[in-house]
């Protein structure tokens, strides 16, 4: 059963074509109205969302389907302590697919190996946002005309930001790109997207903690919210939240057509001036983010026959996952499971924290 749990389970040939498709859908959205008559999405929200949720939604209903689910954990039985692999087991008996949303990390896996039914991870807690991915990419393909070759600048949370975790890895997969990270030292890029993802792809990247000064190079930049709600001490976060805001007057020394991206939602880092300026994009990647989400529905349903074991080349229970936001942390009856990558160090593989040294 193939589900999409981390953007790097595609191939650059899937998302090609999921892009592919998303145009086709764009110009032809009549043939795609009854494309899955009968069938039904679940969406299973235990963190708070606007466009994720309703854009999977309006995603199903356009394609002929029909929609159940929750958009508050309060509202499920996790809040009577049900386990997310139960919860994944019982929704597999009402519906055909599944989206789900989570603050801790690793949770929409532990839902993808307990349903018989694709499940997509629409977010879990600082970790990757695949989806959104996809929006990005349709966004940067319909402004840019490619993929390749590009200067994407990254500013903001870069640390807790899952949308820039996911997008990197899904950019590592092109030619030509060269990122630019953009964040206090606080919020830098966690080590497993820097050695795993850039460093392994031999991607080309510089950090730095001034926007200003990389501007000129940018073709696109993507800005980012300070994640008040991954952070344990809100001093911190006061401290930081205002690290950068985007004016008019920053835009002076910008490429004529770059790309201002945002996954929304914004707080203070987008001053509202620029949303008339053409570069301003993150409206356009909101109904960019339902199209794709039409494609990826349509590829998941159509391969429910495919293989897919998230768990090969693992090792189990020999190390154990510190990360205390990691849902095998709070749902102790989870096993915890290990991959080794090509430097040798043990990763979790619902969080991708590097093992301790000590094996249990
Ligand atoms: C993002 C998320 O949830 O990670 N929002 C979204 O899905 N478009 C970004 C954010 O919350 O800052």
């Amino acid at each position: 059963m193939r589900s999409l749990i981390d953007i790097v389970e595609f191939s650059v040939e899937e998302l090609d074509e999921l892009l592919k498709v998303a145009c086709d859908i764009i110009d032809n959205p009549q043939k795609y109205s009854e494309k899955c008559k009968g069938k039904k999405l679940a969406t299973l929200f235990f963190e708070p969302s606007t466009r994720t949720r309703l854009s999977f939604e309006a995603a199903m209903l356009e394609l002929g389907g029909s929609v159940i689910g929750f958009s508050d954990a309060a509202n499920s039985s996790a809040s009577k302590g049900e386990s997310m692999a139960d919860t994944a087991k019982v929704i597999s008996c009402y519906a055909d697919i599944i989206a789900t949303r989570h603050p801790l990390e690793g949770a929409p896996l532990v839902a993808a190996v307990n349903a018989s039914i694709p499940v997509i991870n629409a977010g879990d807690g600082g970790h990757c946002h695949p989806t959104q991915t996809l929006a990005d990419l349709l966004t940067i393909y319909r402004e840019k005309g490619r993929l390749c070759d590009l200067t994407v600048g990254f500013c903001g949370d870069l640390k807790y930001g899952r949308t820039v975790h996911s997008l990197i890895s899904a950019l590592s997969r092109y030619t030509g790109i060269k990122i630019v990270l953009i964040s206090p030292d606080e919020l830098k890029l966690p080590d497993y997207i820097r050695e795993d993802v850039m460093e392994k792809n031999g991607m080309e990247y510089i950090e730095t903690r001034y926007l200003e000064e990389v501007m000129p190079q940018l073709d696109i930049l993507y800005m980012t919210r300070v994640q008040r709600e991954r952070f344990d001490d809100l001093d911190t976060y006061e401290r930081l939240k205002d690290s950068y805001i985007l004016t008019l007057d920053k835009l002076d020394t910008a490429k004529k057509d770059m790309a201002i991206l945002h996954p929304l939602p914004r707080v203070n880092e987008i001053s509202v001036k620029i949303d008339d300026d053409p570069r301003a994009c993150y409206f356009k990647q909101v109904r960019n983010g339902k199209i794709m989400r039409m494609a990826l529905i349509l590829k998941l349903l159509s391969e429910t026959d495919k293989h897919w074991d998230p768990f090969e080349d693992t090792v189990k229970n020999k190390y154990i996952c510190s990360n205390s936001k990691c849902i095998t942390t709070v749902e102790q009856e989870l096993e915890h499971i290990f991959k080794k990558n090509d430097d040798g160090i043990y990763r979790c593989i619902y969080c991708d924290s590097q093992a301790n040294k000590e094996e249990i």
